[in-house]
């Protein structure tokens, strides 16, 4: 009888054995949980597509920027619903604008939290796009120009890091030179690099109130096929500045996670999207999976694929599983 020599089951016969070669592990140190403030009093409002993530008003931003804080979760990424939208999304760089006092309030009071803000227009225009509309479609240089406003009104109230999500060419380097040349030249960049059109940003359209009026977003975010274009992307990005590059969303985008991390030498984040986390939410209140089990997997393949950084709306949850 020939037996096998090389049982790879004797690394798997317990728990200490298992820990011991376990290859990938989750820290608090990589999340970033995504919050989202809103224009007004006393609001907290649960997202009905997104159980267990608010809609909250600055003054009622301490009630999730305290347990941010005790879970030690390092950072957080800021995204604004304004009282007024307009064509072409003017709050964005109204240095009295909705994110510009939620990062003032935030550095005043915790100071040790790390406020990286969402660069996009398609919460504050009245169309929903993000940026200019030209001819129904959006206008790439004429958004720069507003980009840079934009970024040099978040470094202004107090931003640590700035996140460009609205994949208009050529966006890093317009940041970067108005950063720079603002004196800002610490603020580091986080690309939303590689950002697919993808259905998966469904409940966040519901949470930041940002659905296009018309159309869709596919003449400016990535063809969900592609993955040449991805490292094309990326390599751009790199070239003009980026400090951290992104895939988005994550889980159906594991191996442009893998293909990035390989062929670059720079740190990547991977955006775990509002429908990720609803799919997760709904079929565990159904009852038809371990959500928390599910969550853990989910996270872990993220972080296996090849991703330094996780933005998770899961963030909270996994800070309390691991701590
Ligand atoms: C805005 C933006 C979106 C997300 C982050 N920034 C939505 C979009 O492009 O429509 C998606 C986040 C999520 O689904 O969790 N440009
Ligand atoms: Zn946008």
């Amino acid at each position: 009888m020939a037996f096998p020599t090389n049982r790879l089951r004797r690394l798997r016969k317990n728990e200490n054995i298992r820990r011991l070669v376990r290859e990938t592990h989750l820290s608090v140190d990589n999340l970033i949980y995504p919050i989202f403030v809103e224009d007004g009093v006393n609001i907290i409002k649960e997202i009905p597509s997104m159980p267990g993530i608010f809609r909250y008003s600055i003054d009622n931003l301490s009630k999730e920027l305290d347990e941010v804080v005790e879970l030690n979760i390092p950072a957080i990424l800021l995204f604004g619903i304004p009282s007024h939208k307009d064509e072409i999304g003017s709050d964005t760089f109204n240095d009295e604008g909705i994110i510009q006092r939620a990062i003032r309030y935030i550095k005043q009071n915790y100071p040790q939290l790390y406020v990286i803000t969402d660069v996009c227009f398609c919460e504050y225009t009245s169309h929903g796009h993000c940026g200019v509309l030209h001819n129904h479609d959006v206008d790439n240089d004429a958004t720069l120009e507003n980009t840079k406003k934009q970024v040099i009104s978040h470094a202004k109230a107090g931003a640590d890091m700035v996140a460009p999500s609205g994949m208009m060419d050529g966006v890093v380097k317009a940041i970067r030179e108005a950063l720079d040349s603002a004196g800002y030249y610490d603020i580091p960049i986080m690309s939303y690099s590689a950002k697919y059109a993808s259905s998966y940003y469904g409940p966040f359209r519901e949470a930041a109130d940002s659905t296009p009026a018309f159309g869709d977003r596919r003449t400016y975010q990535m063809d969900i096929g592609n993955r040449l274009e991805a490292l094309r992307e990326v390599a751009l990005d790199i070239e003009e500045g980026a400090d951290i590059v992104m895939v988005k969303p994550a889980l159906a985008y594991l191996d442009i996670i893998r293909e990035i991390k390989d062929s670059f030498n720079i740190p990547l984040a991977a955006y775990n999207v509002s429908g990720e986390y609803s799919m997760i939410k709904a079929a565990g209140k159904l009852g038809w999976i371990d959500e928390k089990k599910v969550m853990l997997e989910t996270i872990t393949a993220i972080k296996r694929a090849g991703a330094d950084i996780i933005i998770t709306y899961f963030a909270k949850e996994i800070a309390k599983m691991i701590k």
